[in-house]
């Protein structure tokens, strides 16, 4: 398992242009969470749902990765199975900073796919920025049954879970880099390793920073040389 756990959430692609959840103008202003993203969604409100997928997953295609993005994939790419990188965004910055799938740990889904609904398929389809309806008329090709995002909505299994835990089980370094802590709790994971970093933005009220080694508020960008330094001399 890897010797450094990089967890990182919303705030290490803000500066990519990619609208944070909680931050003041952050989605969760901007729509319902309860209505786009939650189990019920795609029964109650399958229209609305799709149609707020459909343009984040448009607007993905036009975005960037940041610097925090370009060091963290070099480290990973460097350090290889000693360094994990897990994220709690859906988005694909790690990807175009030259992570393989393989590489990135994506907890909550991934914006690029779609999933058929039928519990007994389930098969996965890769469609880029296209909207959902575009594939099959939003139909699963390969049983017909309705497709939906591949994102875990709230109230519903996140099986990649389990890879964090066992990855935090076995951490020397945990670091975590723009998450405002509000979905997982980095507290506690904190505590399983012998040192860790928090960069956020700004402090969160869901996070006790005590409980970190060391405490980075500032940009991520800004943040990511001190943080690459300490993972290279933790790993040389
Ligand atoms: N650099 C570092 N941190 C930043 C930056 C930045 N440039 N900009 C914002 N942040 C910080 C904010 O201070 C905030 O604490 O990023 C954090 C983003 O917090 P959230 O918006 O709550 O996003 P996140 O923690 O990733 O949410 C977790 O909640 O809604 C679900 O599934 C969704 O994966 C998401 C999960
Ligand atoms: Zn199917």
């Amino acid at each position: 398992m890897a010797k450094v756990l990089i967890l990182s959430g919303a705030g290490i692609s803000a500066e990519s242009g990619i609208s944070t959840f909680r931050d003041s103008g952050g989605l969760w202003d901007e729509y319902d969470v309860s209505v786009v993203c939650n189990y019920d969604s795609m029964q109650k409100h399958e229209d609305l749902t799709i149609e707020f997928y459909d343009k984040r997953r448009a607007e993905l295609q036009t975005k960037e990765p940041n610097y925090a993005h370009k060091i963290v994939a070099g480290l990973k790419k460097r350090y290889g199975d000693d360094i994990a990188v897990i994220t709690q965004n859906v988005d694909n910055l790690f990807e175009k900073a030259g992570l393989k799938s393989e590489d990135v740990i994506h907890l909550h889904g991934f914006m690029t796919q779609l999933r058929c609904q039928d519990s007994y398929c389930e098969k996965i389809f890769d469609v880029g920025y296209a909207s959902q309806r575009e594939l099959n008329g939003g139909k699963c090709p390969a049983c017909g049954s309705k497709l939906r995002p591949n994102i875990v909505f709230f109230g519903e299994e996140a099986p990649m879970y389990e890879e964090l835990n066992r990855h935090i089980q076995d951490c020397e370094l945990f670091v975590v880099i723009g998450t405002s802590g509000n979905v997982i709790g980095v507290n506690t994971m904190a505590q399983f390793a012998s040192r860790s970093i928090l960069n956020n933005y700004e402090p969160s009220s869901a996070i006790n920073d005590a409980y970190f080694s060391k405490v980075l508020y500032k940009k991520a960008t800004e943040a990511v040389d001190e943080i690459a330094q300490e993972i290279e001399s933790f790993l040389s």
